[in-house]
């Protein structure tokens, strides 16, 4: 890969800037312009130098022009009011940088990256909860591969704690011929333990009993318990698979993997004097500025009675991370509202010192999917939803637009085309929005044919496709012939396509998915545009009509891509 246009472009303001003078206290701020009439990129924030310079804006902009060595790149540098220049590409710079290669982005220091994601609680069937973090940890593990990075996939799934220690009392009882009945509805089978275990103190007393066994590894409970968690994971797997979510068995490394270090990790804190004695429970305490919020609460790691608990398990899979797999990126894909327990996480185990410097920490938290009335999003009589339910609600109604739009097609095609839209539909909905905020969870907006959704993604792409299924050409061998910009709308779609790298490695280094949506979407506009206002098998000549083809492929496959990186696979027709 080259060097983006974005980096080049800071390369060359900044090499203009060390002319003048400006040492490193003046950084070069540059923008994408967000008006395209006035040039591509700007730089701003030329002011506040005039300012401390006691120079006048405008003519120190127009000094700053007058260094910049442009090699062709620009076709345009302008003063723009006092302190802005405007920026446009040349249609050379951007001929000369489309080609397949733009497809191919490194990251600059690719990293080991362990992505903690998913990692639903197993005493229950997945629900509604654990839709964000799977597709949004889906797509980042996508990205940071597709960048070069070496990826593990961590699903830290609860299959720790007291609760299996009913479930495993409840199995005792069930009869060897209903076990497989019973746990087809994993849901029901938890219910049912703890409605006994609430009313029936005797079973109480046995699920007790039934954690002490479990702790002791007695054999007997250990392998009902194995038996319940592979169980209820084969529930998982089925909805990773169907959400094409890259998880796999090997990837579920649960809590109880982390047991037998639970001791040594609390023991190396202790010696650190990271972690004290609090009433008898191991606490650590945080002074001013060491959480990056502050916060009153001390992070407990052991109780009194000498039980670890959710942060222990947390410290220890950190050190293993670390000190094992040698990640030097650590990323949790973990609800907003467990925002104090990683901040903790992360300024216990610094204070510990176990990590190498460099090594990056990241809470990539995500809000909450609401219901139409703003309320976290349950059935109408406040059950949770199970995530079976919704994707198969999305399925259906999927099924019934494809259905309207196709009625010659087959049943099978429908199906097929409807599965893809259901899924690519819930995955999109979520992935386009910011996922720190909380989100109303609409089926009808996440299916609509326009605005920036599934279906009209899948649509664009169809488009693009079609152009060389028409005029009966190889879309792969069109990605070959010479692209040479002209017209304006050329130009628009030319500039947004040298973009694609700087907005993926953006999206990686923030964990934004979003900025891909956003990106594919205004790609698939500026397409549309230059679709319309420049004739590709009608061009005037061969010359034009190949850089057509070769632009209308790139974009293509620029969406193909995307669109995966996102988990979403793309459709032949529609
Ligand atoms: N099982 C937890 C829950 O359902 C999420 C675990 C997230 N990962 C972690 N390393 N804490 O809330």
């Amino acid at each position: 890969m080259q060097i983006t246009t974005f980096k080049l472009l800071e390369q060359k303001f900044r090499a203009a800037f060390d002319k003048l003078g400006f040492n490193a206290s003046f950084p070069v701020v540059l923008k994408e312009s967000g008006r395209p009439e006035f040039g591509d990129y700007q730089v701003n924030g030329l002011m506040s130098i005039a300012k401390s310079l006691k120079a006048d804006a405008r003519e120190l902009a127009a000094q700053v022009i007058a260094e910049i060595e442009s090699e062709d790149i620009f076709s345009k540098l302008e003063v723009a009011g006092p302190g802005f220049i405007n920026i446009t590409l040349s249609n050379e710079y951007l001929s000369h940088n489309l080609t397949k290669d733009l497809l191919h982005v490194v990251a600059d220091h690719p990293r080991t990256i362990v992505v903690d994601y998913s990692s639903p609680n197993l005493a229950k069937e997945m629900h509604v909860g654990h839709l964000r973090s799977t597709i949004i940890g889906d797509a980042l593990v996508r990205l940071y591969e597709f960048l070069g990075n070496k990826v593990i996939r961590r699903n830290h799934v609860g299959d720790w704690g007291t609760q299996f220690g009913m479930l495993v009392a409840y199995l005792l009882e069930t009869n060897d011929s209903d076990l497989n009945l019973e746990l087809n509805d994993l849901e029901g089978f938890y219910r049912k333990a703890k409605t006994r275990f609430d009313a029936d103190e005797s079973f109480a007393e046995r699920a007790r009993e039934c954690v002490v066994k479990l702790q002791a590894k007695d054999p007997q409970i250990i392998a009902l318990w194995e038996q319940f968690v592979k169980i209820s994971l084969n529930h998982c797997q089925k909805i990773y698979d169907r959400l094409q979510v890259k998880l796999t068995p090997k990837d579920a490394i649960g809590e109880s993997s982390y047991n037998d270090l639970l001791p040594l990790v609390v023991q190396d804190l202790v010696d650190r004097k990271v972690a004290v004695d609090s009433e008898g429970a191991k606490c650590v305490f945080f002074a001013q500025g060491e959480l990056e919020t502050p916060d009153e609460t001390p992070f407990i790691i052991q109780k009194k009675d000498g039980a670890y608990l959710y942060s222990t398990t947390d410290i220890a899979a950190v050190y293993d991370r670390v000190k094992n797999l040698h990640a030097d990126r650590l990323v949790y894909v973990i609800d907003a509202r467990q925002s104090l327990h990683l901040r903790q996480l992360f300024a216990a185990v610094k204070k510990a010192g176990w990590m190498q410097a460099g090594t990056i920490m990241e809470h990539v938290a995500f809000g909450t999917m609401l219901g139409e009335d703003n309320k976290p999003f349950k059935t109408r009589s406040g059950d949770v939803i199970k995530l079976t339910a919704l994707i198969e609600e999305a399925v259906a109604r999927a099924t019934l637009l494809v259905r309207k739009q196709n009625p010659d097609w087959s049943d099978d095609e429908i199906n097929k085309l409807a599965e893809a839209m259901g899924i690519a539909a819930l995955k999109y909905a979520d992935l386009s929005k910011n996922r720190i905020s909380d989100y109303v969870f609409n089926f009808d907006q996440m299916l609509a044919f326009d605005g920036n959704t599934a279906p009209y993604m899948l649509y664009a792409y169809v488009r693009t496709i079609s152009i060389f299924k028409k005029a009966h050409l190889d879309l792969k061998t069109c990605l070959d012939k010479k692209i040479v910009i002209v017209e304006n709308d050329e130009h628009s779609l030319a500039v947004h396509l040298v973009k694609f790298a700087d907005r993926l490695l953006q999206a990686a280094e923030e964990n934004y998915p979003h900025y891909i949506c956003s990106y594919i979407y205004d790609l698939a506009v500026l397409f549309m545009k230059f679709y319309e206002n420049c004739p590709i098998i009608k061009a005037e000549n061969q010359a034009v009509q190949d850089s057509r083809l070769a632009l209308a492929a790139l974009t293509s496959e620029v969406l193909k891509v995307s669109l995966s990186l996102l988990g979403i696979s793309v459709v032949e027709r529609m």
